[in-house]
């Protein structure tokens, strides 16, 4: 390590900065093409997601020199806006969420390449008309022209967008060109409604033209997961049961339902928002086989083969066993007082959907036999934070146990996904003086100071495979449903079964349920303050 420097103590351990050794981003690792300009028509234009995160991450890869030339947006939404409108509520949005901020000089190259189209999602003309525009934007360019659609209105309309778009023609193949389809979360509800919005995309686009957008996968941190496993030789040898001793997955949020989302998430809740999903995901990078090389479906035939081997809990007691579910009560968050999760805006006061959920996962291959992945999630927690953190185990208690302290604690290696993007790994060290006393110390590794740059925001790396033609970092069929098994089971056992276990409560800005805690404890573990 070639910088090295002490940076003060932080959380009663004392804290290492570690410099950058070598640039570990070389292109031949990524194997990624080229991202080709096409068109992005964006359904459901009107909404939260295309103004803070889709026009955002498009305006910073513009700002980057990224975005190729002569890429196009139509927004596809039913609402009456005109272009002008339309643009002016998007410039305003970027001005407040724009990662490299709000250039003039950037956004007037943009914005005239960014239209409005008016129709309801089932009518028939409104996707007429949108294959003309099509036409007439490619005839401008001298040519046929690529297509990306991207399936972003509220899901209750996703069948019928898949479904107008083959009617339409604008998902057939074209030669020389291609139309993909990027399709939003939730991706389901259950796993029947799963399969079936699989069949009616399938049955619009072939596979390897659809993108099953989970955003969790094109953070940066969760991008390196890979290759801080498989470009580091001294992890790999020790990453199995052998060496690690349990794994722990959180992912904190602070917000509640503020803005309606109470309307949504009191029908999905914790598990099926994020575990299905973002964290499944996560699991399943840090658990998979090493892939037999880097292309989409290398790495995607070992993920799935993760959360194909999960141990489901498919009983009330193996529920109750290895799942607490909560519920926030009214509490406070940095000084702030909030509600309890069930006084929340839209959302039923009977409510019994979770606001929080903790679950230990057995993956039952070979390698991980034995090892817990503890995961949890949930509204309301003190901060806003994900991490994953590998609790190496201990080691034996033959050298160390007479001194100060006891037998020193196992390493531990975390990765933070955000805020703060980095790596640390603790490990024990002598306190300096005549007797043997020992404490942990943290080796840091942190994005923002070591590449001296922020991040790419998750959509923009996204946004930019997709135009490329790369779907390492997008959820595959197979995966998806795998997942939704999993998550089905638990589902059925708290709201199908005649003994559904409980719900836990616990105060808002509280770090979830003491059940979540007495799932470790009762294993002799505990969860990671972060
Ligand atoms: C979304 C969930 O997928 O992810 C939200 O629906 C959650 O409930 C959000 O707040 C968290 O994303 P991020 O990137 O802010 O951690």
């Amino acid at each position: 390590m070639s910088q090295n420097r002490c940076s003060g103590i932080a959380n009663g351990t004392k804290e290492w900065q570690v410099g950058v050794v070598s640039n570990p981003f070389r292109e031949d690792l990524v194997s990624r093409n080229r991202p080709e300009a096409c068109t992005v028509v964006i359904f459901g234009a009107t909404g939260d997601l295309t103004h803070r995160k889709l026009i955002p991450a498009l305006y910073n890869q513009a700002a980057d020199g990224e975005l190729p030339a002569g890429v196009k947006i139509i927004g596809f939404a039913r609402r009456d806006w005109t272009d002008e409108f339309f643009r002016e509520g998007l410039e305003k949005l970027n001005r407040e969420v724009s990662r490299t901020g709000h250039d003039e000089v950037v956004w007037a190259s943009l914005a005239p390449n960014i239209e409005y189209h008016q129709s309801e999602f089932q009518d028939d003309d409104g996707y007429r008309r949108l294959a003309e525009r099509l036409d007439a934007i490619d005839q401008e360019r001298g040519g046929k022209g690529n297509r990306l659609f991207y399936v972003a209105s509220a899901p209750e309309y996703f069948d019928d967008i898949l479904l107008h778009l083959k009617k339409a023609g604008l998902s057939d193949e074209r030669e020389g060109c291609w139309s993909r389809v990027i399709v939003e979360k939730p991706f389901g509800t259950t796993l029947a409604t799963a399969q079936h919005l699989n069949e009616v995309v399938n049955g619009t686009f072939e596979e390897k033209d659809t993108y099953r957008i989970d955003h969790y996968l094109g953070k940066e941190t969760a991008q390196n997961i890979m290759v801080l496993r498989f470009a580091n030789a001294i992890f790999e040898p020790m990453w199995n049961k052998q060496f690690i001793d349990h794994v722990q997955i959180t992912c904190a949020e602070h917000l509640g339902m503020e803005g309606g989302r109470g309307g949504y998430y009191d029908k999905a809740g914790a598990l099926r928002d994020m575990v299905q999903n973002h964290l499944l995901q996560l699991l399943s990078l840090v658990a998979m086989e090493p892939p037999t090389d880097l292309s989409a479906d290398g790495v995607r035939d070992e993920k799935v083969k993760v959360i194909r081997s999960l141990r489901q809990w498919d009983t009330p007691e193996l529920v109750a066993e290895n799942v607490t579910r909560g519920q926030y009560t009214s509490g406070n968050i940095n000084g702030k007082e909030v509600p309890g999760y069930c006084e929340e805006d839209r959302v039923d006061p009977e409510s019994e959907t979770e606001a929080f959920v903790a679950v230990r996962c057995m993956i039952d291959t070979w390698r991980w036999s034995g090892v817990p992945f503890y995961v949890r999630v949930g509204k309301r927690l003190p901060k806003k934070a994900t991490e994953i953190s590998i609790h190496f185990k201990e080691t034996p208690s033959v050298l160390f146990n007479a001194a100060p302290g006891g037998v020193p604690d196992g390493n531990v290696l975390v990765i933070r996904i955000q805020p703060d993007e980095g790596i640390s790994f603790r490990i024990n060290s002598k306190l300096p003086g005549t007797t043997l006393r020992m404490e942990p110390v943290k080796m840091d590794f942190h994005y923002s100071s070591s590449f001296g740059k922020s991040s790419p925001e998750a959509y923009e790396r996204l946004l930019l495979d997709a135009m490329a033609g790369d779907a390492t970092l997008f959820a595959r069929r197979d995966e998806v449903e795998e997942a939704w098994r999993f998550v089905d089971n638990i589902e059925n056992a708290w709201h199908e079964s005649d003994n559904p276990p409980p719900m836990a409560e616990f105060p808002a800005g509280s770090w979830g349920p003491k059940e979540a805690d007495e799932m470790l404890k009762s294993e002799g573990r505990k969860w990671r303050r972060l």
